[in-house]
């Protein structure tokens, strides 16, 4: 497949990924495609025939915790080296990862869930290791000094988080440098166009220091590829099955605005919201699930396939105030 996917580093680091990365929480995900090994095969073949090399997941991901993990691990045999790993850690495992106390980001709990995401993933390395959320338990400085040794040992390449606040980012940031450790070189928080509470701190703090930011849920599960509108749409996927409430609160006049502005430029809604994405300061790769490949081609040549200029950006921020 011939597309015109970009590559950036991600923040201020040498790791480059592609602009349109993939979200794997799907994978092992029950009623899906993707819950089975062929249908987990499928999909990243396709992601990787496209141009797609940032693959992101976490050893929760997967009806069963550490289920994406280990069929990925068995998708990328022999491929390993054509793709960027990113795997978290930081959520319960529910005691797979043995008793925790819920102090995830402690060293004693990461030495313990390195070992058990490479051996899913049937590597010998992690290119981005992400700290999932806070503990509310661990000082940072401990968890920074653990994923230090990693990094020494071999076994992580760069790190991330996840859900960290803007102070968070900017803590995060002063004690790394303050002790000496690799810094954090990416965030990864929930953004999209009807979703955009990081536009107020957690933006501003990436930029600040040079991250590279990963928006999590960027088509809003589904809602902006533009198979749903105000009359209906599919009975079955992501947005319908789990989150029917987040469906309810759409306003469907500003979607309409939208489509109606794709419409005039003979776009897709998702090249659309790609571009928009990929127009916002700070933001490296837009990670965006699939359950299909057919999909994952699609949101692929989509990501590639418009730009828009600084007015088009403006107006399509414009569609969906910020409240
Ligand atoms: N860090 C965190 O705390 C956190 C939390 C949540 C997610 N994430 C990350 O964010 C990633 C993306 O999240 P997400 O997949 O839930 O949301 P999303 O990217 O906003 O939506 C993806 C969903 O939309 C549908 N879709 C995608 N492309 C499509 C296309 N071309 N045509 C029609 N439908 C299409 C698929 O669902 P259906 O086929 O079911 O409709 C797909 O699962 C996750 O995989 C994960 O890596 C991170």
């Amino acid at each position: 497949m011939n597309t015109n996917i970009e590559y950036r580093p991600l923040g201020n680091s040498g790791l480059m990924v592609s602009t349109i990365g993939l979200g794997c929480n799907n994978f092992g995900r029950p009623k899906t495609r993707t819950e089975t090994q062929e249908g987990t095969n499928e999909v990243i073949t396709a992601a990787i025939d496209a141009g797609i090399t940032l693959f992101d997941t976490a050893d929760i991901y997967g009806g069963t915790r550490g289920l994406s993990e280990t069929l990925m691990g068995n998708a990328l045999r022999g491929r390993r080296d054509d793709v960027v790993l990113a795997t978290k850690f930081g959520l319960s495992m529910q005691g797979m990862n043995g008793p925790d106390w819920g102090a995830f980001g402690s060293r004693r709990y990461i030495r313990r869930a390195i070992e058990s995401s490479l051996t899913r993933l049937q590597t010998d390395w992690i290119d981005l290791y992400q700290y999932h959320r806070p503990d509310g338990i661990t000082p940072l400085d401990e968890t920074l000094a653990a994923l230090d040794e990693l990094i020494a040992e071999g076994k992580v390449r760069y790190i991330g988080h996840s859900n960290f606040d803007g102070w968070q980012i900017a803590d995060a940031e002063f004690r790394a440098q303050l002790a000496g450790h690799p810094k954090f070189i990416s965030a990864q928080n929930e953004y999209s166009l009807i979703s955009r509470g990081v536009e107020a701190e957690v933006l501003p703090a990436v930029n600040a220091y040079g991250l590279g930011f990963l928006p999590f849920f960027p088509l809003f599960n589904g809602l902006f590829t533009g198979k749903y509108s105000r009359s209906g749409g599919p009975s079955e996927g992501r947005l319908v099955s789990i989150r029917p409430e987040a469906l309810e609160g759409v306003d469907w006049d500003a979607m309409e605005r939208f489509q109606a502005f794709c419409d005039e430029r003979d776009i897709s809604m998702l090249a659309a919201t790609f571009g928009w994405f990929l127009a916002q300061p700070g933001v490296t790769s837009v990670i965006a699930g699939a359950t299909l490949a057919s999909q994952v081609a699609q949101n692929a040549e989509a990501g590639s396939a418009w730009k828009p200029n600084s007015e088009e950006e403006a107006a399509i921020s414009g569609f969906f105030p910020v409240h």
